[in-house]
């Protein structure tokens, strides 16, 4: 795989969901860099707060008050950025969970997980994908995703979820065989459990196999990771590799190492929700 080191000061692009947690966080990374940025997310306030902040690290932001879900938001986003002369950045944040038996998960909440998590990226890299193409002349372009290392080994109580995120790895990986030698760089971010505002309401701990790490350590991870031209990001903590390699080759033996403990996790994750 082509590992051209990649250049991310003064990308003007794409952030959803960047008005708090990994979006802020990559708001915040890139505005450092020069970037000029459309941030997309349902809350004015914290959109605005961002904006700020990328503002005092040297970078600009214009922000887009719009649930990704509803009907016209993904053409409302391509339309904010139709007059750019460069959109060489798309970064596929917002994201939601619900956890819990499948069983006992609302209908409405499989889909606003799988609108959110699943079909709005879709949608919206298929709109800016021309717009990426064109911008990738000089330096490449960058879609970046962000899935999740459940996507890697799929967890009880979150199988909607784990669909969603294996679902956008996936397209990520056929999207980026199908763009080969145009410029446009996909990048795929599994990150392990992250401390932010989504996980709130979530208390399972390393020994159910949830161990944290903060956001910054996963942000400076995925940083350095697209400086040196990675497609496949994993930010898990080093406990959770091993069983990463194991179920590619004994996945049983995942499912038995976790049964156990089936009783204490699902206590611990069954209010998690952040739709
Ligand atoms: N934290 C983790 O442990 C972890 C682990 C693996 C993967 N991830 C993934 O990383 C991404 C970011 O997660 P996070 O931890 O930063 O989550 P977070 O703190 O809950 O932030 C989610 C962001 O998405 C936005 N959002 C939610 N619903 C939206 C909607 N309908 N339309 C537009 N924007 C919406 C929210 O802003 P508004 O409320 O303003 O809309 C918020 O800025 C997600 O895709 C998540 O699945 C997180």
């Amino acid at each position: 795989m082509d590992r051209a080191n990649l250049d991310l000061t003064d990308r003007n692009g794409i952030i959803t969901g960047a008005g708090q947690g990994i979006g802020r966080a990559l708001a915040l990374e890139f505005g450092r860099r020069g970037g000029h940025l459309l941030l997309v997310g349902r809350q004015e306030q914290t959109l605005s707060e961002t904006a700020r902040m990328v503002a005092a690290e040297g970078g600009t932001a214009d922000i887009l008050v719009e649930d990704l879900t509803r009907d016209g938001a993904v053409e409302r986003v391509a339309a904010a950025v139709a007059s750019w002369s460069v959109v060489d950045l798309l970064v596929n944040n917002a994201g939601n969970v619900r956890a819990g038996r499948l069983e006992l998960t609302s209908n409405a909440d499989v889909h606003s997980m799988i609108d959110l998590n699943l079909t709005t990226p879709i949608l919206l890299t298929k709109a800016l994908l021309p717009a990426l193409r064109r911008s990738a002349a000089d330096r490449g372009s960058i879609l970046l995703n962000i899935a999740s290392g459940i996507a890697l080994v799929g967890m009880p109580f979150y199988s909607v979820y784990a669909a969603t995120k294996s679902g956008i790895a996936q397209f990520g990986e056929s999207l980026r065989r199908e763009v080969f030698g145009s410029g446009v760089h996909v990048a795929t971010v599994y990150p392990g459990a992250t401390d932010t505002a989504m996980m709130t309401s979530q208390s399972a701990g390393a020994e159910l196999g949830w161990e944290r790490r903060s956001l910054e350590d996963v942000i400076t991870d995925v940083i350095a990771a697209l400086e040196a031209g990675e497609h496949e990001i994993n930010t898990a903590p080093e406990s959770r590799r091993a069983v990463q390699q194991l179920n590619i080759t004994d996945p049983l033996a995942v499912d038995a190492s976790i049964a156990p403990n089936l009783e204490a996790l699902e206590l611990a994750v069954r209010d998690h929700r952040s739709i």
